[in-house]
């Protein structure tokens, strides 16, 4: 009785992991060793997905047992291009997650040009040079695609202290409303993700960084922001942000185009 049975499972297995709702895509994930794009490339992983992060730093474990990871820059044309040809292999490149990204928390008054420029390239042109080189390789395959992007909240409203931030993301929201309508004749869609508060290392650094300049505790600043701004009273985890990449990604989202998502726990609701 009981080989049957373990033979059973094997292939109620099997038959499984090839309905997983990510089965056969391949995935290029930027800034995907830490934070949002670490727990996507997970979550995209244990969905069926193959992926490939780059990063200009190297995952702190495996990401997953058939990832791969490479260590590039985004604003680099040429490194985005060899990430994109390692994602797509021979099957051509599915999805892309441009979610690289670098914070900046610097009054109008005190930014130069050259600090804008620091935080533009990357968040910006690198986000356009990793869109550019994954719509190409899709068009170039010719069966369509995922183009998702990590804006923030901070691209849908003005955050005293943090103009260049909020100006990148604003600006990757207003690439991926042109590319939802200039791509689509190729099946290809771009939606952007809008998250608050992220438990993440960047956003602890943000708030240890508001927490010097204020003279306050960065917990006490942080308890503050919640109660008074974030009707749900926490931050989100990168596995929630990663929940909705997946379903973006995914066939569920097929009809969805030139969307921002806000993943914000109702901060921007009031
Ligand atoms: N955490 C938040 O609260 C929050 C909120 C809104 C938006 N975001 C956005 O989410 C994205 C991910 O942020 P996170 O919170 O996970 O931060 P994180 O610092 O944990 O991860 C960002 C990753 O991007 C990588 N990276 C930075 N510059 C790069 C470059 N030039 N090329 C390749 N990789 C690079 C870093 O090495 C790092 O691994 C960013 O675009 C950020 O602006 C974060």
């Amino acid at each position: 009785m009981s080989e049957p049975f373990a033979w059973e499972i094997v292939v109620r297995v099997q038959r499984d992991s090839s309905s997983l709702p990510l089965a056969g895509r391949r995935a290029l994930i930027t800034g995907g060793a830490a934070g949002i794009g670490e727990a996507t490339a997970r979550r995209f992983a244990a969905d069926g997905a193959s992926v490939v992060v780059m990063d200009t730093t190297a995952p702190a474990a495996e990401i997953a047992r058939d990832s791969r990871h490479l260590i590039a820059d985004v604003t680099d044309p040429v490194q985005v291009a060899e990430a994109v040809r390692e994602a797509a292999g021979d099957g051509g490149l599915d999805v892309c997650v441009a979610n690289a990204g670098v914070s900046s928390m610097e009054g109008f008054l005190a930014g130069t040009s050259t600090s804008w420029e620091q935080v533009l390239r990357v968040n910006l042109l690198g986000v356009m040079i990793t869109l550019q080189a994954a719509a190409k390789a899709m068009v170039d395959a010719g069966r369509g695609g995922r183009l998702l992007v990590t804006a923030s909240i901070a691209g849908l409203h003005g955050e005293p202290g943090s103009s260049a931030y909020c100006a990148s993301k604003a600006g990757v929201i207003g690439l991926v409303k042109t590319l939802a309508v200039e791509l689509a004749p190729w099946s290809i869609t771009a939606n952007a993700v809008a998250p608050g508060q992220i438990d993440t290392a960047m956003n602890t650094r943000d708030l240890e960084t508001a927490g010097r300049k204020s003279g306050r505790p960065a917990a006490a600043l942080l308890r503050e922001h919640l109660r008074l701004r974030v009707p749900a009273g926490r931050r989100g985890t990168p596995d929630e942000v990663a929940s909705l990449f997946a379903f973006l990604a995914s066939d569920e989202a097929a009809f969805i185009n030139g969307e921002v998502l806000r993943i914000d726990g109702g901060e921007l609701a009031s």
